[in-house]
């Protein structure tokens, strides 16, 4: 197991010291790994899964006395340990976690054993979140006996999304996108995937707070507000990709006119949804439709800081 390289680095050991009243880290390791040899007499080196790479993870890292031992993931699994002469072959663990010789525990019984340790901090709001609520558990994203997780790197967290969020995966290959496929904003950047007080599992309460932990220059208060972008920048967005540039859920004038459906008017003001009123026309038809439209003329669409900002013109 050493060759394994992690369990005994001194870094590791530097990094968990022992708080007061606990025994050395040696110690600590010692008899951490003597209750992993219960399981580890069997399963070791041979194994086709690489299940000794847990040592190289944190949950590895035999100094810490919070450090989990197999049972504490896979239950005591005394059956499975003893054997079972009413059964044939070997009974399963208590605790299954992936597809392979036995049926797979359910959801709930896989996420409570991750939950003895992990309940608190960005995981408070994992009961009755959209994922938790479809039987996902927390092995479905991460994997525990690899070097290396990959929803925790930028660069692969995105491949273990798509296996079950297609629709998201097309959407990051369309004209206009946030650099997603580049690695540059991933998943986690927006959502938190373990629950949230928000809406669409958002990493903040609303979907405005959440895209200004980036755009903090959208942030107001301005002079001459546009109501619609305080509210929600999905009103005119679509986060993770569109054919229409930037991110716009329609093309404008057809995005504005979802809005102001009135007549466009000069003296005769025509707000959002007033009644038509086809006298007062003041630009032509075709200045709407081609080009950038209705934004040639109200080109700060997100709000005002000029005096002269009103009708967001400038
Ligand atoms: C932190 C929780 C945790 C700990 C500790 C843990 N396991 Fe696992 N085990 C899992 C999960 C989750 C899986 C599913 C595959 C994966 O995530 O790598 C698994 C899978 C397995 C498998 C099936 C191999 C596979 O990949 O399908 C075996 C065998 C196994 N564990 C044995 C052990 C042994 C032996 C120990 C102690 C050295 C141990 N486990 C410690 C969570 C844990
Ligand atoms: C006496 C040997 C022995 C001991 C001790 C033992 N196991 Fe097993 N374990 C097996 C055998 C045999 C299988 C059947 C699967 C196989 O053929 O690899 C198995 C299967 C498993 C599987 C499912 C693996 C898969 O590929 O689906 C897990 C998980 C597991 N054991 C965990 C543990 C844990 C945790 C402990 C300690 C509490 C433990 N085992 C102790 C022999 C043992
Ligand atoms: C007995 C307690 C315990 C159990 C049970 C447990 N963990 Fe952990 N986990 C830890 C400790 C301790 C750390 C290291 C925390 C640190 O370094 O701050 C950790 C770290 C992690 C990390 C961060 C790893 C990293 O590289 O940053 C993930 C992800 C994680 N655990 C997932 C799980 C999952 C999934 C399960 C269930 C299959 C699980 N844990 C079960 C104690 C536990
Ligand atoms: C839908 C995928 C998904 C599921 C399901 C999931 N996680 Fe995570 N987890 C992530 C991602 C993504 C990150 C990285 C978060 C970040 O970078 O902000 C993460 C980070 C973590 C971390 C390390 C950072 C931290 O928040 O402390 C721990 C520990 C963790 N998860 C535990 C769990 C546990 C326990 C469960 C089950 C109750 C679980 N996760 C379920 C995707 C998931
Ligand atoms: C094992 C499959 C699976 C994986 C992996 C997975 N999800 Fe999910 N996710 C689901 C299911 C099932 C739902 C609930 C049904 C639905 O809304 O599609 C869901 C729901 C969601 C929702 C909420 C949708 C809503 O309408 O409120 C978001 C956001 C989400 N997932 C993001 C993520 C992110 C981000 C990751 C990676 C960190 C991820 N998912 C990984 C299966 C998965
Ligand atoms: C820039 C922020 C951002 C990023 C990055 C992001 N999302 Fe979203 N996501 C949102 C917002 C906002 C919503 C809700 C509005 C909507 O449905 O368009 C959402 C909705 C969702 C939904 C629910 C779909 C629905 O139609 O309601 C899923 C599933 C989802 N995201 C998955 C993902 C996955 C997987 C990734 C990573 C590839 C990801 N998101 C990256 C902001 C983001
Ligand atoms: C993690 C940081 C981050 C978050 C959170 C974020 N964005 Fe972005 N956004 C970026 C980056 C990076 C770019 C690309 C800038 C560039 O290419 O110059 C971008 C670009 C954009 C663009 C311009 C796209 C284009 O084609 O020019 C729009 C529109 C946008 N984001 C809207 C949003 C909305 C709406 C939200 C909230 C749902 C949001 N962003 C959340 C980082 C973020
Ligand atoms: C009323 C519709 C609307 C709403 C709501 C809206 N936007 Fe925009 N946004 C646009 C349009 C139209 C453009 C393109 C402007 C152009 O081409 O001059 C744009 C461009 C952008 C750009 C790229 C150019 C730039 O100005 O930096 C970013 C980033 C952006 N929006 C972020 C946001 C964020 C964040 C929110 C929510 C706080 C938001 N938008 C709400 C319509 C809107
Ligand atoms: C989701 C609905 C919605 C969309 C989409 C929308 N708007 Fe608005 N807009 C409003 C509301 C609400 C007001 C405030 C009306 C009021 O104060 O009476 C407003 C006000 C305005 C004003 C007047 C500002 C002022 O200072 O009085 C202009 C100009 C405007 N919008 C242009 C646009 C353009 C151009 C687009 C397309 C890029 C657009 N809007 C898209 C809802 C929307
Ligand atoms: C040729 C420049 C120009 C174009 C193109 C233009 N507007 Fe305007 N708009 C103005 C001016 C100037 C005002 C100032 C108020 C006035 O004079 O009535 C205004 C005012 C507004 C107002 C607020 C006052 C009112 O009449 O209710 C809204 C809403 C508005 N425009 C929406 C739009 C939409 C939606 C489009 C695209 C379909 C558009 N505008 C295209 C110049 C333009």
């Amino acid at each position: 197991m050493l060759a394994m390289g992690m369990p005994f680095s001194t870094s590791a050991a530097d990094n968990n010291l022992p708080q007061m009243g606990e025994s050395a880290p040696g110690a600590n390791a010692k008899a951490s790994l003597a209750k992993d040899a219960v399981c580890t007499r069997c399963h070791d080196e041979s194994e086709t899964a690489p299940v000794l790479s847990l040592y190289q993870t944190k949950h590895g890292v035999r100094g810490d006395a919070r450090t989990p031992n197999c049972q504490s993931c896979h239950g005591e699994s005394e059956k499975h340990l003893k054997g079972d002469p009413n059964v044939k072959g070997r009974p399963q663990p208590d605790v299954v976690f992936k597809k392979g010789a036995y049926e797979p525990s359910d959801d709930k019984t896989r996420a409570g054993q991750c939950l003895t340790c992990h309940k608190g901090g960005a995981r408070s709001n994992w009961d009755g979140g959209q994922h938790q609520n479809n039987q996902v558990a927390c092995n479905n994203c991460h994997t525990v006996h690899a070097p290396a997780d990959k929803i925790l790197n930028k660069k692969t967290q995105t491949e273990v999304c798509f296996t079950c969020h297609k629709e998201q995966r097309a959407d990051t290959h369309k004209i206009s996108t946030h650099p997603i496929q580049a690695g540059k904003v991933v998943c986690a950047d927006c959502h938190n995937p373990h629950g949230s007080a928000g809406p669409k599992l958002m990493k903040r309460n609303t979907v405005t707070e959440t895209c200004y932990t980036c755009h903090a220059e959208k942030r107001g208060p301005l002079l001459f507000e546009h109501q619609p972008v305080n509210e929600d920048c999905t009103n005119c967005h679509t986060p993770h990709g569109s054919n229409i540039a930037p991110l716009l859920r329609s093309r404008p004038p057809f995005l504005c006119q979802e809005c102001h459906d009135g007549a466009h008017a000069s003296g005769t003001p025509a707000g959002p949804n007033s009644a038509g009123n086809q006298n007062g026309l003041a630009i032509s038809p075709s200045a709407n439709i081609t080009g950038r439209a209705c934004l040639n003329c109200h080109s700060v669409i997100h709000g005002s800081n000029s005096p002269a900002g009103g009708f967001l013109q400038r």
